[in-house]
């Protein structure tokens, strides 16, 4: 049956009709809001390269993250900025680390949020990449005896979770294995499996002052143009017991979130990130497009694509304005 019979806008006259068969639904269980804790700061600071958010000081990012439990949000993923940063990183391995204290607040304030953590060297490095370095390059296997001794002291300090975002091969299998000798067997992996080497972050690096001081992350990073490696890298991460596998960036990403839908029944999470807030922060700012409008399309496009979980910085905007259209 074809036209005049049929007539697809039928089902588009109203808003009612439209929500009856609306395919893809946003919901604030979705998102998990990241929140960058500093010890460089002492108040509220903002993020120059990104508007609307902040560097929290440690003994205010429980409000923040309370804030977001608050508005339906179910978790935090915790990125953190030492006072001091050297060739290996050591900061990020304190009991009384940057990221250890804040999940150690949030979790006292608001228990019941779930916090995951950022698993990585280069906020923590001076050189600032994401492994320590051997003959100028970044040494793999040096790399996940740290990256594993970090994930435990995340999940000692209370951590519901670990997020590995190194690309380090074997990491998972590494972290998993020290997580369950440590006897954190309920920590839960939600590995940035098929990371690319995006200029999508330069926003972020801007924040956390993370950029590689030589070189740059093509040695470990995903190359943009491969999506079967990333089926690979996937597969991978499954094996070496990831709970959760995350794509990243969204949003130049998306086929590569279908096809890890279509190839993997496991749970998906898709990272927006900071050039995408920022991208779509600058086009509100000068009135090129409606934000809110734009912030639901790219993130409904990121779920329709197949992700189960978002990460995004949009996360507390678009919970409310989710509320406001019900
Ligand atoms: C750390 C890390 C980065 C991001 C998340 N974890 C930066 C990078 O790999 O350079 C990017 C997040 C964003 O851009 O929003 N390795």
């Amino acid at each position: 049956m074809s036209f005049p019979e049929h007539r697809p806008r039928r089902l588009r006259r109203t808003e009612a009709l439209r929500r009856l068969v609306r395919e893809t639904h946003l919901h604030p269980s979705d998102f998990v809001y990241p929140l960058f804790v500093s010890e460089l700061v002492d108040a509220k600071s903002p993020i120059e390269s990104m508007p609307g958010l902040f560097n929290w000081p440690v003994d205010m990012v429980a409000d923040e993250a309370r804030h977001a439990f608050e508005l339906g949000i179910p978790a935090v993923l915790l990125f953190g900025t030492p006072a001091f940063k050297d060739a290996t990183g050591s900061a990020s391995l304190q009991d009384d680390g940057i990221v250890q204290r804040a999940v150690r607040a949030i979790k006292e304030s608001v228990p019941k949020l779930a916090v995951i953590t950022d698993v990585c060297l280069c906020e923590y490095t001076d050189h600032g990449h994401c492994g320590v370095i051997a003959d100028g390059d970044v040494d793999n296997d040096a790399t996940l005896e740290i990256l594993a001794r970090q994930a435990v002291s995340h999940a000692q300090a209370g951590a519901d979770m670990v997020a590995p975002s190194d690309m380090m091969d074997g990491r998972v299998e590494a972290i998993r294995s020290a997580l369950d000798a440590a006897d954190c067997v309920n920590t839960a992996i939600m590995s940035y499996a098929a990371k690319y080497c995006s200029a999508f972050y330069g926003p972020f690096r801007q924040a956390v002052d993370s950029a590689p001081q030589f070189g740059d992350r093509r040695g470990y990073q995903m190359d943009p143009p491969n999506v079967r490696e990333a089926m690979r890298e996937i597969e991978q991460d499954i094996d070496e017991g990831a709970d959760i596998l995350m794509v990243k960036p969204a949003l130049a990403y998306l086929d590569v979130i279908a096809e890890a839908r279509r190839t993997y029944d496991v749970l998906i999470a898709a990272y927006n990130v900071s050039g995408e807030y920022s991208m779509v922060k600058a086009a509100a700012a000068q009135g090129l497009a409606d934000e809110s409008r734009l912030v639901l399309e790219v993130l409904t496009s990121i779920k329709r694509a197949g992700a189960d979980i978002i990460v995004s910085y949009h996360a507390p905007d678009v919970v409310r304005w989710l509320k406001d259209e019900m």
